[in-house]
C-alpha cells in the first residue's frame, strides 16, 4: 500500500519539509534557507538558526498542505543527528507533535544517510555500492552494503572539503556561504598558474586532509597583486583543482580496494560542477556506474530526509518517546 511520508529537516541553517509517496516519488518540498540570517555573521549562529526553524515550520508546513492539498501523512521521518542540538530539537518536536496527532510513526533518520540516499530521489540506487559523501561537516568514503549496512572507508582527519572550500571563500573576501562562490570565481579562472599541494595523496590510505592546502592557499593569497583580478580567479580555480584532484584519487583508490562498481556521490559539495565532472571522467575509466542526487538535493532538504524514512518505514518503527536528538552520531 502506497504510504505518504512527512520529511523534516533542521539540522543546521536550512528549514525543509517534503512530502514523498513512498510508490510516486517526491510530491512535492518546501525548504527555507537561512543564508541571509548568518551571511552578516560569516557563519552560523546557532541559537538564531533555533529561533528562526521554530518560527518557519508551521508556516512551511501550511504552504505545503496549500500546494498539495494534503493535511496529514502516513508517517513523519525527521533527522535527529548529526547537527546542531537546539536545530535539531525544533524540528524533532514539530515531528514529534504531528506524528503525536496524527497518531502516525516517527522515524528517525539519520542526516548523512540522507544525504547519501538522495540520488533515490531521481532514479534507483542500487547496491552494494562505494559512497563519497561531501558535505559542510563531513568528507567519508563508505562502503554500502545494502541499505542500513555501511563501512567507513576513509574520512578526513581534519577539516570536511565544503568547510575547506568556506574558508578558502572567506580567505578571498567572498561573501558566506564561500563553497558555491569560490566554485564561480573558479570557473572564470586558469588553475595551472599556482601550484598548491595535493593532500594526502603521497600517502596510502583512504583518508583525506584538507587543512595543509588551507594554509598553502592563505600564504598565496596574502601575496595576490593588487592589480590583477584574474589571479584572485586563478587561485581559486588552483584551490579547487587541488580539492577535486584528491577526492577523485581517494574515490580511485577505494574502487580499486574494494572493487565496487557504483560510485554514489553526495552532500553539498556534490553540487560542485568541477568535482562532478571529474568523477564522471573517472567513473568512465573505471568502469563504475555514478550515482549524484541532483543539485537541488545535494545541499540540504527534506526530501532526502523523507526518501530515507520511507526505505526506514519497512525495516521497523520507533515509539515516539524513544526518538531523541543526537547532536554527534557516528
Ligand atoms: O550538505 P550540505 O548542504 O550541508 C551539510 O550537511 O554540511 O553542504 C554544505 C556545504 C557547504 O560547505 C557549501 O559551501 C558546500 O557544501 N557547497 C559547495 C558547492 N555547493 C555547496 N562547495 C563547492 N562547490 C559548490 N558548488
Ligand atoms: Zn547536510
Amino acid at each position: 500500500m502506497p504510504e505518504l511520508i512527512l520529511g523534516v529537516e533542521s539540522s543546521c541553517d536550512e528549514t525543509g519539509l517534503a512530502l514523498y509517496d513512498s510508490e510516486r516519488g517526491l510530491v512535492d518540498e518546501v525548504l527555507f534557507s537561512q543564508v541571509d540570517i548568518h551571511a552578516v555573521y560569516g557563519g552560523v549562529v546557532p541559537e538564531l538558526a533555533a529561533r528562526d526553524h521554530v518560527r518557519r515550520l508551521p508556516l512551511l508546513w501550511r504552504e505545503l498542505r496549500r500546494r498539495t492539498g494534503q493535511r496529514r501523512a502516513d508517517a513523519v521521518a525527521v533527522t535527529t543527528g548529526p547537527g546542531l542540538i537546539g536545530a535539531l530539537l525544533v524540528g524533532v518536536n514539530f515531528a514529534r507533535a504531528l506524528a503525536y496527532a496524527w497518531q502516525v510513526p516517527l522515524i528517525p533518520v539519520h542526516h548523512l544517510e540522507g544525504h547519501l540516499l538522495a540520488p533515490m530521489l531521481a532514479g534507483i540506487l542500487p547496491f552494494p555500492a562505494l559512497a563519497l559523501l561531501v558535505s559542510g561537516g563531513h568528507t567519508q568514503l563508505i562502503a554500502v552494503h545494502e541499505l542500513g549496512s555501511y563501512t567507513l572507508l576513509g574520512e578526513s582527519v581534519d577539516d570536511a572539503a565544503g568547510e575547506a572550500f568556506d574558508k578558502a571563500a572567506k580567505i578571498l573576501g567572498l561573501p558566506y556561504p564561500g563553497g558555491p562562490a569560490l566554485a564561480d570565481l573558479a570557473a572564470s579562472g586558469d588553475g595551472r598558474r599556482y601550484r598548491l599541494p595535493r593532500p594526502m595523496l603521497d600517502r596510502p590510505g583512504l583518508d583525506f586532509s584538507f587543512s595543509g592546502l588551507k594554509t598553502a592557499f592563505r600564504l598565496q593569497a596574502e601575496g595576490l597583486p593588487q592589480r590583477d583580478p584574474q589571479a584572485r580567479a586563478d587561485l581559486a580555480a588552483a584551490f579547487q583543482e587541488a580539492v577535486v584532484a584528491t577526492l577523485c584519487e581517494k574515490c580511485r583508490r577505494a574502487i580499486e580496494a574494494t572493487g565496487m562498481k557504483r560510485l554514489i556521490v553526495a552532500g553539498g559539495v556534490g553540487a560542485n560542477r568541477a568535482l562532478r565532472q571529474a568523477l564522471a571522467q573517472l567513473a568512465e575509466a573505471e568502469q563504475v556506474d555514478l550515482y549524484f542526487a541532483d543539485l537541488a538535493h545535494c545541499t540540504d532538504n527534506a526530501a532526502m530526509i523523507a526518501v530515507a524514512g520511507a526505505q526506514r518505514l519497512g525495516a521497523g518503527r520507533s515509539p515516539l518517546e524513544t526518538v531523541a536528538v543526537r547532536p554527534r552520531w557516528p
